[in-house]
């Protein structure tokens, strides 16, 4: 049994992947992290090329993403809230599991998923994105966590005159961007806390699947 965890936010390290590893911490098995930062995946181009042999025919990094994806047995995956939406690199990975729908459409319907969201307010826009493909694509979603991250104003050099950032929108004008201010999957113990029991729920499952298969 192997579990494949995909963090879908452009940076590195960050929020998103963070929490993603900490569901695949507590997976008593086989996990794999990917991160699609730096990875060059576009959308579906909806030219159903892949309608007669489930492969997508578009030529970019989700080629080596494929066999990763068809072998894993649950997916657990990550996305940050970009404008109350995930993110557009985790939109497109997600977009080109079109090319699993077709024939039988049995590579990934029947398996298991968790959705992983990050946002500078609220990672709930991406879980509930991921959830719906996951229903979409008939993947039993088993656990879901969102978590704080650090929206770019905390970092970009202006945070604290910005009249429109998160900095003047969250704590008011005049604010000092301090490290106590700043988020940190670290300062929340109850999303690691409910990401480790996700991973034991999953691990279970899965336990309980190759017990009967
Ligand atoms: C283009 C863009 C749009 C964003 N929009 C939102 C938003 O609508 N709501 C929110 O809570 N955070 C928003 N954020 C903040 C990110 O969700 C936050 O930085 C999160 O931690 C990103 O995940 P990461 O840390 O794993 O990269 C936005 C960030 C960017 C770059």
């Amino acid at each position: 049994m192997k579990v494949l965890g995909i963090s879908g936010s452009p940076r590195r390290d960050q929020t998103t992947s963070k929490l993603v590893k900490e569901v695949l911490s507590t997976i008593d098995g086989e996990t794999e992290f990917i991160s699609l930062a730096g990875k060059r995946i576009g959308p579906c181009i909806g030219c159903l090329s892949c309608v007669e042999d489930n492969i997508c025919k578009v030529d970019d990094d989700m080629k080596e993403l494929r066999q990763k994806i068809a072998e894993a047995d649950a997916y657990v995956i990550g996305a940050a809230n970009y404008f109350s939406m995930l993110n557009g690199l985790s939109h497109c990975f997600l977009e080109r599991f079109y090319q699993f729908r077709h024939i039988e459409g049995k590579t990934v319907a029947g398996k298991l998923g968790v959705a992983v969201g990050a946002g500078g307010s609220s990672g709930d826009p991406a879980v509930n994105n991921i959830k719906t493909f996951f229903q979409y694509n008939q993947i039993e979603c088993v656990g879901e966590v969102a978590a704080q991250g650090v929206a770019c104003c905390f970092v970009c050099g202006y945070g604290e005159t910005c009249k429109v950032g998160a900095i003047h929108r969250f704590f008011g004008p005049g604010t000092k961007i301090t490290d106590e201010i700043i988020p940190d999957l670290s300062k929340q113990p109850d999303k690691i806390a409910e990401a480790h029991a996700i991973g034991r729920k999953l691990s279970d499952r899965l336990k309980a699947f190759a017990a009967a298969t």
